[in-house]
C-alpha cells in the first residue's frame, strides 16, 4: 500500500494529448487553449494516413489506438480525440476494453457527447442538420446521442466525403471548393427546410467556414465544436481534480505529425494564425 501511494504521488504531470487524423483537431485545440490557456498540450495529426472518414471501423480503431498509445508514451495522462470519426468508431472500445486493462489511470475523451449536450439549447425549431464524414454518419453516433439527450429533436445527417480532402490538400479557400461546399449544404436544407441549426460534426470543417457561411441561409446557425469542447474539458477537469493534477501547466503547445513537418507547419499556421513548428514521427 505504502509503495502504491508513493508511486502515484510521484506521477509526473504531462501535457494534454490532442489527436486528429490531420489538421482538423487544430480547431479543437484552439478552443481548448481559449478555455484553458495555462495547460501544456501535445498535438498529434496523423496526416500521412488522413482522411479517416472513408476508412473502415477496424482501421480507424487501430490507427486511433496507435496514436493514443504514442501520446501516452510521451507523458500524456489525458488524451482528447479531437476527431469525430475516431470518437465515433474507436472511443468506446478504447474506454471499455483497453484503458481498464492496460492504462487504468489514463483517460481518453471524445467530442461527440459534449457537442450534442450543447446543441439542444441552440435550435428553436428542433430541426438540426449534421454535416460529417461518411464514417461518422454511418456510425449514427450523433443520432443515438440526440435520441438519448434530446428525443424531441429531428436530425438530418449528410455525408460530406469531399470536404476533408479539400482541406488536407490545401484547397479549402480555392474556387473549386465552392461546388462541393454548396452541394452538401443544399442537400441538407432540401431534406428538411425547417432546419435552423447546422452542426459541423467534423473538426476539419471550421476551416471551410468562410465558404460554408456563403451558402447557408442567413437564418440558419452554424455550430463549430472548438469552444464547446474547450468548455466541456474545463468542466471535466473541475470535476476530476485527480486528473487535473496530472495535467501540466506551462502554456506550451508541441505538434507532432506523421507527414512532412514542413507541409504541416505551412498549413497549420494558416489555420491557427500563428507559427507552428512540428516534429515528424512514425506510428
Ligand atoms: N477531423 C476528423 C473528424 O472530425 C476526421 C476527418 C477525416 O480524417 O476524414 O471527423
Amino acid at each position: 500500500m505504502q509503495d502504491i501511494m508513493q508511486t502515484s504521488g510521484n506521477i509526473q504531470a504531462g501535457p494534454i494529448g490532442v489527436f486528429d487524423s490531420g489538421y482538423g483537431g487544430l480547431t479543437i485545440l484552439e478552443g481548448m487553449r481559449r478555455a484553458l490557456p495555462d495547460y501544456d498540450y501535445l498535438y498529434l495529426g496523423d496526416n500521412a494516413r488522413a482522411p479517416y472518414g472513408t476508412r473502415s471501423f477496424d482501421v480507424v480503431y487501430d490507427f486511433t489506438l496507435q496514436a493514443v498509445e504514442e501520446l501516452f508514451s510521451r507523458g500524456c495522462h489525458l488524451v482528447i480525440l479531437a476527431c469525430n470519426t475516431a470518437s465515433a468508431k474507436a472511443l468506446r472500445s478504447i474506454q471499455q476494453n483497453v484503458l481498464p486493462v492496460k492504462y487504468p489511470d489514463h483517460r481518453v475523451l471524445g467530442v461527440i457527447r459534449p457537442t450534442v449536450e450543447e446543441v439542444g439549447h441552440v435550435s428553436r425549431t428542433g430541426h438540426l442538420g449534421l454535416l460529417a464524414t461518411p464514417g461518422t454518419v454511418k456510425s449514427h453516433s450523433y443520432m443515438l446521442e440526440i435520441e438519448k439527450l434530446h428525443p424531441q429533436m429531428k436530425l438530418i445527417e449528410t455525408e460530406c466525403p469531399m470536404w476533408v480532402p479539400l482541406i488536407e490538400t490545401g484547397e479549402a479557400a480555392g474556387p473549386g471548393a465552392d461546388y462541393f461546399v454548396r452541394k452538401y449544404i443544399d442537400a441538407t436544407m432540401q431534406a428538411d427546410p425547417e432546419i435552423d441549426t447546422l452542426l459541423l460534426g467534423c473538426t476539419h470543417y471550421p476551416i471551410l467556414l468562410p465558404k460554408i457561411r456563403k451558402f447557408v441561409p442567413s437564418h440558419v446557425k452554424v455550430i463549430a465544436q472548438g469552444d464547446i469542447v474547450g468548455r466541456s474539458l474545463a468542466d471535466y477537469l473541475r470535476r476530476h481534480p485527480e486528473m487535473d493534477r496530472k495535467c501540466r501547466r506551462g502554456g506550451s503547445v508541441d505538434y507532432l505529425t506523421t507527414e512532412s513537418a514542413e507541409t504541416f507547419n505551412k498549413f497549420a499556421s494558416l489555420f491557427t494564425g500563428h507559427p507552428v513548428d512540428a516534429t515528424r514521427i512514425t506510428l
